[in-house]
């Protein structure tokens, strides 16, 4: 550490707080206003500072723009109407394994439920119209047309004290996009076809994990 760190650290407070505090999962983005590749990279840049045990920096990131995005939204849109014709299909291409837990017991169900109830709210989709579902469900695969879509994996060989990093590395990176007036909105909602497509369409390792986020340049009302 170097004395500019530690004033940089107390310099501006009021502005670190700011981007806590006005960050939101937006799930409406303007397509038509792309984020430059060198704004990419340096939000990825800040974010690779953050802390790891042991310094092992555990995060791979895939930056989708473009025709691979486009591409990658079309193929998992594909899979989602496809389990939703063929529920048969939903054990090959369900949500991540362990993700939540096996048995739900509140105070958490009861935040979770609020969370949908509100959500589905402001929507206007009523309990049981599962076509107004299946469309939400899509919007998400589709990066709720975000121009850039950041795809997150980590090698399996990983324990469980690496996904504290990772956490650690994302908000990290939700703050600097915050901090440059993007809005980053996490997601974890993906199939078994999106992790595929990740693979094979990326090159990435076949064995891991991954978890997709999103942001745009353009915010929408919070929740
Ligand atoms: C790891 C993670 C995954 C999430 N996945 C989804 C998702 O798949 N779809 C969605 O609409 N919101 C998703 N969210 C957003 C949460 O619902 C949201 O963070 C929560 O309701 C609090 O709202 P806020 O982020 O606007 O403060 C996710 C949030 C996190 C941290």
């Amino acid at each position: 550490m170097t004395m500019s760190q530690v004033d940089a650290a107390v310099r501006d407070p009021a502005s670190v707080v700011a981007a806590i505090e006005s960050r939101f999962s937006c799930r409406a983005f303007s397509p038509d206003r792309p984020v430059s590749r060198e704004h990419v990279e340096e939000i990825l840049r800040i974010a690779s500072c953050t802390a790891s045990s042991t310094n092992t920096q555990p995060w791979k990131v895939y930056v989708l723009q473009g025709e691979r995005r486009d591409a990658l939204v079309a193929q998992v849109c594909a899979a989602h109407d496809a389990t939703r014709a063929n529920s048969s299909l939903t054990a090959e291409y369900g949500e991540v394994d362990g993700y939540y837990p096996s048995e739900w017991v509140s105070p958490y169900i009861d935040r979770r439920r609020q969370n949908g109830w509100t959500l589905y709210g402001h929507l206007g989709i009523e309990k049981g119209d599962k076509d107004k579902m299946h469309a939400q469900g899509q919007r998400n695969y589709r990066f709720f047309d975000a121009p850039v879509g950041l795809m997150f994996t980590i090698d399996r060989v990983m324990g469980r004290g690496s996904l504290i990093d990772y956490g650690m590395f994302l908000q990290t990176l939700m703050l600097a996009a915050r901090a440059s007036a993007c809005t980053p909105a996490p997601r974890q909602r993906g199939t078994t076809a999106q992790r595929s497509s990740c693979h094979s369409s990326m090159r990435a390792p076949t064995k891991c994990w991954c978890a997709a986020w999103r942001w745009a340049t353009r915010t929408s009302p919070r929740r």
